[in-house]
């Protein structure tokens, strides 16, 4: 069994990259949630006690609201105990260093550590480094696997099935630069049949965009039309080095998806956004808000497929 692309070592349960999985494990994971999705609404007592043992950490490095406590969502649910590091209330204030941080979550006997930081790579550096699993809940610009693995999730149950994917053409709309959302997902939806592209102003773009191995497209209402979801982008201010060197009014005139361009779209058409919005910005607020969004959707797949995730990482796939 050949995995998705990763040459790299990685310790069995960890996941650092979309690259880690092979095409088995992604439809494994997707079956694994879906089951799960229909267990959690059985009554607790009915729940398999093989669900009980293990516990999870987060160490979070930047800030989040959805990974971080879907994460606590999904360890809960499966009876796992869990903790969550608050880097600001830890000895990393007092200057101990990330390898004895994650050392010390080690030796604390936590069996998966689920990992953000701003730092690309550096998950796969803490697999090196401690024996329990380590999951990558968003490492800098590089991948933000269990972010994709939801939106996976999402997407086969809107378009009824894994299969249904294949064909389907999905475009990554805005601040490709930036966005290790829209690298995992080209990764993962590539592997699965959908025909990825990217769509922003060249500021917005890799330097080399073609090397993401997908179309590129620097117009968006040339191919609106041509699109079966589109999946908008957060522009990520905080990670410019000069936020006021982006115009929001000159990026949203080109590329915000409103009402005016949400009507040349096909009528079966669906939209994404992994949370935050930057409403004005990237969506106006109605659109945000109406039936073609499934950003409500993708937040509650992420509780579903970060369980399937965790199962994995304690090396249970099912019960
Ligand atoms: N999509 C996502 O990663 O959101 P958070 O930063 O809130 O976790």
């Amino acid at each position: 069994m050949s995995n998705l692309g990763s040459e790299m070592k990685v310790k069995p349960g960890s996941l650092l990259s979309i690259g880690d999985l092979t095409s088995e494990e992604v439809v494994g994971l997707v079956r694994r949630a879906s089951e799960l999705k229909h267990r959690l609404s059985e009554p607790i007592s009915s729940r398999p006690s093989s669900w009980k043992s293990g516990s999870v950490v987060a160490l979070f490095y930047e800030n989040s609201t959805r990974t971080r406590l879907s994460f606590e969502q999904a360890a809960r649910a499966l009876g796992l105990s869990f903790s969550a590091m608050e880097v600001r209330n830890s000895s990393i204030e007092k200057g101990e260093s990330l390898r004895k941080t994650s050392e010390t979550l080690s030796n604390l006997g936590y069996d998966v550590v689920v990992l953000r930081h701003g730092g690309e790579g550096v998950p796969i550096q803490v697999d090196r480094w401690i024996s329990p699993a380590v999951v990558n809940a968003g490492d800098g610009c590089r991948e933000h696997p269990t972010q994709a693995l939801a939106d996976a999730f999402t997407l086969q149950e809107s378009f009824g099935g894994l299969e249904a994917l294949r064909g389907k053409r999905i475009g990554f709309v805005g601040d490709v630069l930036h966005s290790r959302v829209a690298r995992s997902n080209i990764a993962l939806l590539s592997s699965l049949g959908m025909r990825p592209m990217v769509v922003g102003p060249p500021h917005l773009m890799p330097k080399y965009p073609r090397a993401l191995g997908v179309e590129v497209s620097y117009d968006l209402d040339s191919i609106v039309g041509e699109l079966d979801v589109i999946y908008l982008l957060r522009l990520q201010f905080e990670r410019f080095s000069d936020p006021a060197a982006i115009d929001p009014g000159s990026y949203a005139a080109r590329y915000q998806m409103n009402a005016r361009r949400l009507a040349r779209l096909r009528k079966e058409i669906i939209l994404m956004h992994p949370g935050p919005m930057n409403l004005g910005v990237e969506v106006d607020g109605a659109v945000a808000n109406s039936s073609v969004m499934l950003a409500d959707e993708q937040v509650r797949s992420g509780n579903v497929m970060r369980m399937a995730v965790l199962e994995r990482a304690l090396g249970r796939g099912g019960e």
